[in-house]
């Protein structure tokens, strides 16, 4: 019989890619395509859903080719995607009634007050993990109801659809206005601030909370489970998986047991804690969010920190600055000095997410003297990653009640040597990156090869992990102390910019 793969698929905020792995858990062969960024105001950011759509169509099957992989060879297909990015469109032709509202859009902040202030509020977080923000899906979706005439209407009756990216792939995957399926998993749905966590259904008294028709969502299944077959694009093969992008990487660094977290270092950082089958309610700024769902067995929770700026601050360093010509250049940059002279950069460029969910807050660059150069900007910006992921990991700490004792990184960020040993001294536990630095699109890939047998059970998968580099705590610990005092000083500094 022919050798047999995965595909998966990233539906990611810059770009989409399909990777094809074999049953080591090896890449076999990459495809990736970029989306454009719509800004039509400040604070406003959109992706346009067809676009999406037609680089998928184009990436799949270039994957396959470039493999030497025929379709009868995919044993099934995994989807991962970036969360929260909210999209309505018309179940009869297929087509988007607006661009999708991404993820970082924070056009709905005065809305997100207006919920806050009801007394109602108190019970959000209670019932889905999550607090009142922009950043999750349902003050999006009211936001579309309330402004494109005619919408409510047609949501109640049914004609239109709610989906983030997964669903909006999957129901195109299997045949889009003809019969497609509209089906979500657990960890997207539990973003949207309107599934309960604990049933993981959707919930009325959210529904209602937000003024969402129950009609226009998606069924909720299961992240690892055989959901149907494509008709389209890759005819045939099993649609195996959906997962989250963060949830998935989760998943693919093999944290299946409580107490293992990973960070995956990007535009932003993404810290998630697997906490086993119960919720751990977060009391320090922390989200509850579903780590994954394998077929019928029960799910499994965690503890999830975003951070909502660490590689952008990078490329403001780059392209806002012009201080350096490519990301890379930071660490040579940063190694020119001992030190941060007493320099400290607090990136809350557009407000601060976990663990101070501080939307007014700006950044601030503090301890300027003129004995400051732009070497010692370049050491403060990879700090402003590592002392934020130590804030984070200080929340989990405390509402976990365990001590992290290591943390598994990937993302790109982590190619910057100088930055993972500032992370394990902060942090003061050893910090450990994989061989395969693709864990969003491996653990995707893991979750749809579960569904069909193609890997039999997750044990098999942590065989497939392998460490490519280990860095140690080396850091004093009073200076540490001393250090983390003046980044905490600095960060309040941030707060109430915005009146
Ligand atoms: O919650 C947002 C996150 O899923 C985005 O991830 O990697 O697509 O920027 P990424």
């Amino acid at each position: 019989m022919a050798t047999r793969y995965v595909m998966s698929i990233d539906q990611g905020t810059t770009s989409t890619r399909c990777i094809i792995f074999d049953q080591q858990g090896r890449l076999v062969s990459v495809t990736q395509r970029e989306h454009r960024q719509h800004f039509p105001q400040p604070g406003w950011v959109e992706h346009d859903a067809v676009e999406i759509w037609r680089n998928l169509e184009r990436i799949a099957p270039e994957a396959l080719r470039q493999a030497g992989v025929g379709l009868e060879q995919v044993a099934a297909i995994g989807i991962a995607n970036q969360r929260e990015t909210t999209l309505v469109w018309d179940r009869h032709t297929g087509v988007p009634l607006r661009r999708a509202i991404v993820w970082q859009d924070t056009r709905t902040t005065a809305l997100v007050d207006e919920l806050a202030a009801r007394p109602e509020a108190s019970m959000v977080q209670k019932r889905c993990g999550l607090p009142l923000a922009t950043y999750f899906s349902a003050p999006r979706i009211r936001w579309l109801l309330d402004e494109v005439p005619g919408l409510r209407e047609r949501a109640e009756r049914g004609e239109v659809l709610f989906g983030t990216m997964e669903s909006w792939l999957i129901w195109n995957l299997t045949g889009g206005p003809d019969g497609g399926l509209h089906l979500t998993d657990v960890t997207n749905a539990s973003r949207t601030l309107l599934m309960d966590l604990t049933t993981l259904e959707w919930d009325d008294d959210l529904l209602d909370f937000f003024g969402v028709p129950r009609a226009m969502l998606p069924q909720i299944r299961p992240s690892t489970e055989t959901y149907g077959v494509a008709r389209t694009v890759l005819p045939g093969v099993r649609i195996g998986a959906a997962l989250g992008d963060q949830q998935a990487a989760l998943f693919g660094q093999t944290c299946f047991a409580p107490g293992e977290a990973k960070c995956t270092y990007g535009t932003g950082g993404f810290l998630l804690l697997n906490t086993g089958k119960d919720p751990v309610r977060s009391t320090h700024g922390l989200l509850t969010t579903v780590g994954y769902q394998v077929g019928a067995e029960p799910a499994v929770y965690a503890l999830e920190a975003p951070i909502a700026v660490t590689g952008a601050l990078v490329q403001w360093f780059r392209d806002g600055l012009g201080l350096i010509n490519s990301a890379p250049e930071i660490e040579t940059l940063a190694k020119t000095v001992d030190d941060n002279g007493g320099c400290y950069i607090v990136p809350a460029f557009a407000g601060l997410f976990a663990p101070h969910w501080r939307s007014e807050a700006r950044g601030v660059i503090v301890g300027l003297t003129s004995y400051i150069t732009k070497g010692h900007l370049a050491r403060a910006v990879l700090e402003a990653t590592a002392w934020q992921t130590r804030e984070v990991v200080d929340a989990m700490n405390a509402d976990s009640g365990l001590a992290l004792r290591g943390l598994k990184v990937d993302g790109g960020m982590t190619a910057d040597n100088l930055l993972m040993q500032c992370i394990a001294d902060v942090l003061d536990v050893p910090v450990v990156r994989p061989m395969v630095a693709e864990t969003v699109s491996l653990g995707a890939a893991y979750a749809a090869g579960l569904a069909v047998g193609y890997w039999p059970d997750l044990e098999g998968l942590r065989r497939n992990w392998h460490r490519a580099a280990q860095w140690l705590p080396a850091m004093d610990p009073a200076r540490r102390e001393s250090e983390y005092d003046n980044w905490r000083r600095a960060v309040e500094r941030t707060f109430g910019w915005l009146q």
